[in-house]
This record gives C-alpha cells, structure tokens and sequence, in this order.
C-alpha cells in the first residue's frame, strides 16, 4: 500500500561533471523502474543541471534544506520557491548533520518543514538519536520529540506530503547500521506517534524510510520489515553501480 522510497542524498559531495556522471549513470541504469519512487538531492549548484540530466527519467530531483522565508533578504539562503522552479520535488530538512554540525533547532526545522508543504514540496523530515541518547535508553524520547516538534502544526491533509527519515546518527557515515530489529522498532515507535498526531488513516499512508549505513548488502533485510517503507542513502548513493543495485533490490 505504501510505495517505497528511495533516495540519495549527495551531501556536499562531487562537482559539476561527476554530478552530471551519476545522473546519467542512473537514468540508464533505472530506466523503466516503475514500482518504487527514487530521487537524488544533490548540492544546490548543481540541481538545475542535475535536474535537465534526469528529464524524461522517472527519478526524482530533491535538495538537501531550504529556508523558510520565500524571497528577501537573506544573504546565503535559498528559498522553497527557488527550488519548485529548477524542478525539486523533494527538500531533506532536519538532517542530523544541520541539526548537530549546523546547529539548527526543532522550532527552525518546524517552519522549514512547514514552508516547504505550503510551497508545494515534500519534505523528507530526518530525526535520530545520539549513541549517547541510545545508549542512556533515551532513544524513545528523543526522536518522538524530534517528531512531535518537527510536525507542528501541520494538519493530518498536509501530513500525507511528508516521509520522515529515521536515521540513528550513531549510524550515518560510520559503516554501522542498525540492526533490522533497530530499525523496526523505531519505525512501529514513529508510526504509532503519527497516528495518535494525524490518525490512524494517514499514518498507514505515510512512508518512514531508514537511514545509517545502507548498502546493498544490507538493502534486503532492511526493507524485510513492515514499517521500513525505503532508504535515505548517503555513501552508497554516490556510485551509480550500489544506488541503483539499491532500487534494483527493492524493485
Ligand atoms: P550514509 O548512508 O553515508 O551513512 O548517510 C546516511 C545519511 O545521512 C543520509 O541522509
């Protein structure tokens, strides 16, 4: 009932040749691949190239953050507007890098999910806890307060246009993914707070995808489990061979 969802987020990672590569690299490669959503997110500079590469593909364009406002003076900053026009569907907010390298808060990440629905983007809301948080038992409280501040205010209708990304931050980048169960757990956990947020309807809609570490080796047994709806891929998604053998397996 849920399709499922794959994405790359590309980080602050390749330039302009080795961007267009890996789009075209894919196109090729996920031609006809029609039973599973895919988007890449590359870095700013790059979307409206990347995004011309991928025309008449059935991969999605998305960018990594988006600033709330929709035009003015904000020296620096890009705005949802901005991103609709050079043909993003998608934006990435709250990822633990601009949560713990760049310091953004639960109440910015708020307006910028928000800003994005109004604008007619969908979001792909990423929450996780600390090794220390998990390790202190505190995994729970953590990403169902991410959650419940990160959402809101947005009613159950506009919920239906976000995904939210688990991704364990103890597991991104360091070759350390949770376990299938991990993930399942907090997958069911989050589920069962956007149903008491939104009911039980629209969370049965909603897609919840994992993010740390996947690879595809561990693609299979990651979306074996019922509330694991896709992969926010950070690493494996800069090589055309591992993104696409990803959305292959899911296929
Ligand atoms: P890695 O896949 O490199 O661990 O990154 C995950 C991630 O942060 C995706 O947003």
């Amino acid at each position: 009932m849920r399709k499922p969802f794959i994405a790359g987020n590309w980080k602050m990672n390749t330039n302009q040749r080795g961007a267009l590569a890996l789009a075209s690299g894919l196109k090729d490669r996920l031609a006809g691949v029609d039973t599973v959503d895919v988007a890449v997110c590359p870095p700013f500079v790059y979307l409206a190239a990347v995004g011309a590469a991928l025309s008449s593909s059935n991969i999605a364009l998305g960018a990594q953050n988006l600033y709330h406002e929709r035009n003015g003076a904000f020296t620096g900053e890009i705005s949802g507007d901005m991103l609709k026009d050079v043909g993003c569907s998608y934006v990435i907010l709250g990822h633990s890098e601009r949560r713990h390298i760049l310091g953004e808060t639960d109440d910015l990440i708020n307006k910028k999910v928000r800003a994005a629905i109004d604008g007619g983007l969908l979001p792909i809301f990423c929450v996780g806890e600390l090794l220390e948080e998990r390790e202190a038992g505190r995994t729970h409280d953590v990403v169902s307060e991410q959650v419940k501040n990160g959402l809101e205010g947005i009613d159950a209708e506009r919920a239906l246009a976000v995904t939210v990304a688990y991704e364990p931050v103890w597991a991104i980048g360091t070759g350390k993914t949770a376990t299938a169960e991990q993930a399942q757990e907090v997958h069911a956990m989050i589920r069962a707070l956007l149903g008491e947020l939104f009911g039980a309807d629209v969370a049965q809609q909603m897609r919840i995808q994992y993010g740390g570490s996947a690879k595809p080796n561990n693609t299979a047994e990651l979306m074996a489990n019922p509330d694991v709806d896709g992969l926010l891929v950070g690493g494996a998604s800069l090589k055309v061979e591992d993104f696409a053998a990803m959305v292959q397996t899911v296929a």
